[in-house]
């Protein structure tokens, strides 16, 4: 399906759910506030690929990224690595924090957002 369309109620904060989408996986992370909070205050200066939360994300509470690490293409464990709330990579050993963005390791982009917008409070349409 060129598009998919997500029911977020039922992820509560903190959690990330992966579908597949495009034969791609695909991860819709709802970010608790304090996870909002520690990204927010992260100054641009110790990001690789800088970028800031409102950048990659309509609402602030969900990260919506393609789950396929920018290093060699592996896909990243939500919820683990260096940074609160964050993705790592197993493979190579790269550390992406909870808006997606590459903070440690060998990943030199952060995790692709595809084009998404909400439909309802509860409604998500990717693609
Ligand atoms: Fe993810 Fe190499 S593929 S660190």
């Amino acid at each position: 399906l060129a598009t998919i369309e997500v029911d977020i109620s039922n992820i509560p904060p903190g959690i990330c759910v992966s579908y597949k989408w495009r034969g791609k996986p695909l991860f819709i992370k709802h970010r608790t506030e304090n996870e909002i909070n520690v990204e927010a205050n992260t100054p641009l200066s110790l990001l690789r690929d800088p970028q800031t939360p409102e950048q990659r994300m309509v609402k602030q509470e969900w990260l919506v990224v393609i789950g396929i690490c920018t290093h060699l293409g592996c896909v990243p464990i939500p919820n683990t690595g260096d940074y609160v709330g964050g993705f790592y990579c197993p493979c190579h050993g790269s550390h992406y924090d909870n808006a997606g963005r590459t903070r440690r390791g060998p990943a030199p982009l952060n995790l692709e957002v595809p084009v998404h917008k909400f439909i309802s409070d509860t409604q998500l349409l990717v693609g």
